[in-house]
């Protein structure tokens, strides 16, 4: 392959360390816990994660909590699409849940909440399907950026306006497995 691709950009390549390893692990367990306690009488939740920033996340998250719990997958198109570019807040469903909502407590899992429009469009779509409850949770958010309200009820960290890559999120397809969350400097 020839070209400049990611991987020789500037900037992309040294990740600094935003978040530790620790740190989201503590930070976790007190989400955990206080999802136990908030649903200790829902008899079970759904946990919906949104692919596919949210896979690491969520499977830690859904490992610490407790409660009886069952996971989904949602998927919707993601930064750098065309149709983003031209239409900015435009989000497309992907992929779907592969099972009916209604009538079940159902948490939404999110890496990153930035301008807000793809948790509203997920909620909003959710929402007329008549679940029981619905609810966001996310890892981290970034309030400086938001477009759109959104109602966060679970947030792991407010974070300034960098762009964030690790346990999970990336930069164009890079740097999803690193156990950090680190920042870069993408080049504009
Ligand atoms: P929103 O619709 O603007 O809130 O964007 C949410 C989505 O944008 C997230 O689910 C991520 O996929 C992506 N995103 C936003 N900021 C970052 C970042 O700093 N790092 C990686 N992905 C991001
Ligand atoms: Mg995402």
């Amino acid at each position: 392959m020839t070209g400049v691709t990611p991987a020789t950009l500037p900037g992309v390549e040294s990740p600094r360390e935003l978040i530790s390893a620790d740190e989201i692990g503590r930070r976790i367990r007190e989400l955990a816990s206080e999802i136990d306690d908030d649903y200790a009488d829902a008899g079970e939740i759904v946990l919906i994660g949104i692919l596919k920033g949210s896979f690491v996340f969520l499977s830690d998250l859904a490992r610490a909590i407790t409660i009886p719990r069952r996971i989904e997958f949602i998927a919707v198109s993601s930064y750098g699409d065309r149709e983003s570019d031209l239409h900015p807040g435009a989000v497309r469903l992907l992929m779907d849940v592969r099972h009916d909502i209604a009538d079940r407590h159902v948490l939404v899992v999110e890496d990153i909440v930035d301008t807000g429009h793809t948790l509203a469009y997920l909620l909003r779509l959710l929402k007329a399907r008549g679940p029981a409850t619905l609810r966001a949770c996310t890892l981290l958010s970034k309030p400086d950026r938001r477009a759109v309200d959104v109602d966060l009820d679970y947030v792991g960290f407010e974070i300034p306006d960098e762009w964030v890559v690790g346990y999970g999120l990336d930069f164009a397809e890079r740097h999803r497995t690193l156990p950090n969350i680190c920042v870069i400097d993408p080049p504009t």
